[in-house]
């Protein structure tokens, strides 16, 4: 463990203190944990306006060194990742520091094999198997830049990505078992390929043993490009700046943009963070159920944890498959210590009831984290009293995609509770709330735009090949800081709440979606002329989706063409983005200059249609009231 696990609250206000006045010092002490090649020579550098943030810079550095080869002296035997099959009756998978240290190596040695070298992407389209933890490491120890596409994206979705990233090779899998379900990817990943011409390679593994085509000289399987390897491969040295990932992830407008991590930085936040926020203990088991496809993933699966040398439960399958106390039943099996999952998942299981959660010993649990959305109070409260049995911390911890680790979170028990809210800031991170004129409200007891005014080590640094869409996107909306798009209410305490998206970002079960991603998607069907889509609270996905759509004629049978505007959105999207709602309508309501009133479309949605505001400025005020007779 380093030595910078915080003890008390009084310590960690005294760190926070130190960190916001000599950040520099705060984490030059801190990154002096971990094993450096060349030290750096400035903390960091930054202004928010190009943006440029710098790191460590000229230190050099592998992170995996620091997460494989500097355990191997103490902790060789000490279990890194416990994967836990999706069928209970399979068997489980555990990896040692030195298991995991030779099959990075080997499979590293594999992609230097097919000439893959530092700077190259590479996109891994995997399911939650172990292998996606090695391809995502031995990316890292050669110095590619993986991008981790959530096998559930669609072939359009995955190609959009590919070609954005001009990745050279695909690690994919045959196929993936999901609760009771088998789900091809293999052939996505062909239809994918036939639009994406920076390809050279795909390596498959078989996961499911199942019947696929390969294609000469392009597709490899797993085993083959292992065979004759040696399992010791020296780590690439790379620049603290360099490049380490590229996640894509949805905003407000256009397509997702590819979100870029690098090596230093992210490397002492994501550790610092893990051990500050989830108390680890050399001993202890932790499982966050997330997907590695996200960067809870990432950061907290992969990176954090075994940055920590921690023991991290990775799990292939779904929480209620085979029923509801799946999740329960892994806790008890592997003496779960600290637990991660989202209100999503909390919300699902609430619904079926306390008899799974009681049907298990979870003594074994000290802290409980929740993160992705908006925690309510009922979900919280079963959390807290049927999970962590009243005795339980739980934590919630606020960030995002960009910010590459937690940012407002509780510590482990050293911090207050308060249910629904997700505390203070951590060391080094300086959340300030605006008013719509983008001044700094100081008070508590308010709400505001949730900006940060300094750097942090694990933020993102650009957009992947268009650094001014990064700029745009953070730190254009207020001058010196980097705007979230979540709004936040900072209470007489000052902890802090996230009340959600203020932008055009809709969150279902912990999964971001731009409304002009659903919209382009839905619009890609030949039968529509245009379309709006909208967020509306959901009662266990927390939000879900609402379409508005004009079609080209009226139509015999809608249930039809609700069927062939979900084919489109599973076609371009994913599964995942499927609008619950689909509502036809002769137009939407916009404003004289053309520009659609989601506003009224959002109260509508809510079915809070006694105020729609003023609607005097629409082009065709009538609309509205033919959409409020027709609502779902
Ligand atoms: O709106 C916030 C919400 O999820 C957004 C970030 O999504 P993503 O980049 O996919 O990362 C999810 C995992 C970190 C945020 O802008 N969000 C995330 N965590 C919380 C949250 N909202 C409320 N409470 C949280 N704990």
């Amino acid at each position: 463990m380093k030595s910078f696990q915080i003890k008390s609250f009084e310590e960690y206000q005294e760190k926070y203190t130190l960190s916001v006045s000599n950040p520099d010092q705060f984490w030059g002490e801190i990154a002096e944990n971990f094993k450096w090649q060349k030290k750096w020579d400035k903390v960091l550098e930054w202004n928010f306006s190009e943006p440029k943030i710098e790191w460590f810079k000229g230190a050099k550095l592998n992170i995996t060194e620091n997460l494989l080869d500097v355990h191997l002296e103490k902790n060789a035997n000490k279990k890194a990742i416990i994967w836990e099959p999706n069928i209970p009756s399979d068997e489980a998978v555990v990896y040692t520091y030195k298991d995991l240290y030779h099959k990075v190596c080997e499979f590293s040695n594999a992609l230097k094999s097919i000439g893959i070298k530092k700077g190259d992407r590479v996109c891994i389209y995997l399911p939650m198997i172990p292998e996606l933890a090695i391809a995502v490491l031995a990316c890292a120890r050669v110095g590619a830049i993986h991008s981790v596409i959530f096998a559930g994206f669609s072939a359009s979705a995955l190609a959009d990505r590919v070609n954005d990233a001009e990745a050279t090779l695909v690690i994919t899998a045959d196929g993936m078992s999901r609760g009771a379900k088998l789900i091809p990817l293999k052939s996505v990943v062909d239809e994918a390929l036939e639009n994406c011409f920076s390809i050279k390679n795909t390596i498959v593994f078989p996961c499911i043993k199942s019947e696929i085509s390969m294609k000469e000289n392009r597709d490899l399987w797993w085993n083959d490009v292992l065979s004759g390897q040696s399992n010791e491969c020296p780590a690439e040295l790379m620049d603290s700046e360099d490049m380490l990932f590229i996640l894509y992830t949805s905003g407000s407008t256009g397509k997702p943009k590819g979100v870029v991590h690098t090596c230093g930085g992210y490397m002492v936040y994501t550790a610092y963070s893990f051990q500050n926020v989830y108390q680890y203990q050399p001993e202890d088991v932790y499982w966050c159920t997330a997907d590695i496809g996200w960067i809870t993933g990432h950061s907290y699966i992969l990176y954090g944890p075994l940055l920590s040398g921690a023991t991290s439960i990775m799990f292939e399958g779904i929480p209620t498959y085979p029923d509801a106390g799946r999740f329960w039943q892994i806790v008890e099996k592997y003496k779960v210590n600290q637990f991660l999952t989202a209100p999503t998942a909390i919300r699902s299981l609430m619904g079926y009831g306390e008899k799974y959660v009681n049907n298990y010993n979870l003594a074994s649990l000290k802290v409980i984290g929740t993160v992705g959305e908006p925690i309510n109070a009922e979900a919280w409260h079963w959390y807290h009293e049927h999970v962590g049995k009243g005795n339980c911390p739980v934590v919630d911890n606020w960030w995002q995609t960009e910010t590459g680790g937690i940012m407002i979170s509780g510590l482990g028990n050293l911090s207050p509770l308060k249910p629904t809210f997700a505390g203070y800031p951590l060391p080094g991170i300086q959340p300030v709330l605006l008013d719509q004129e983008g001044k700094e409200i100081q008070e508590h007891d308010v709400e505001g735009y949730l900006c940060v005014k300094a750097p942090w080590p694990s933020m993102l640094r650009t957009t992947y090949g268009d650094h001014e869409r990064c700029r745009l996107t953070y730190f254009s909306h207020y001058d010196g800081y980097y705007f979230t798009g979540d709004g936040a209410k900072r209470d007489e305490d000052g902890m802090y709440r996230i009340i959600g998206r203020i932008d055009d970002v809709i969150n279902v079960s912990g999964h971001r979606f731009g409304t002009a991603e659903i919209e382009n998607a839905i619009n890609e069907n030949d039968l529509i002329i245009e379309s709006a889509v909208v967020g509306y609270p959901h009662p266990v996905k927390g939000q879900s989706i609402y379409a508005f759509v004009v079609c080209e004629h009226a139509y015999e049978n809608a249930d039809d063409a609700r069927k062939s505007i979900l084919n489109t959105v599973t076609k371009e999207i994913g599964k995942i983005a499927l609008p619950e709602k689909i509502q036809f309508v002769s137009g939407l309501p916009k404003t004289r200059s053309g520009k659609i009133m989601r506003r009224i479309l959002r109260k509508i949605a809510e079915g809070d249609t006694t105020n729609l505001g003023d609607t005097s400025t629409l082009l065709d005020p009538l609309v509205v009231d033919e959409i409020v007779k027709n609502a779902i």
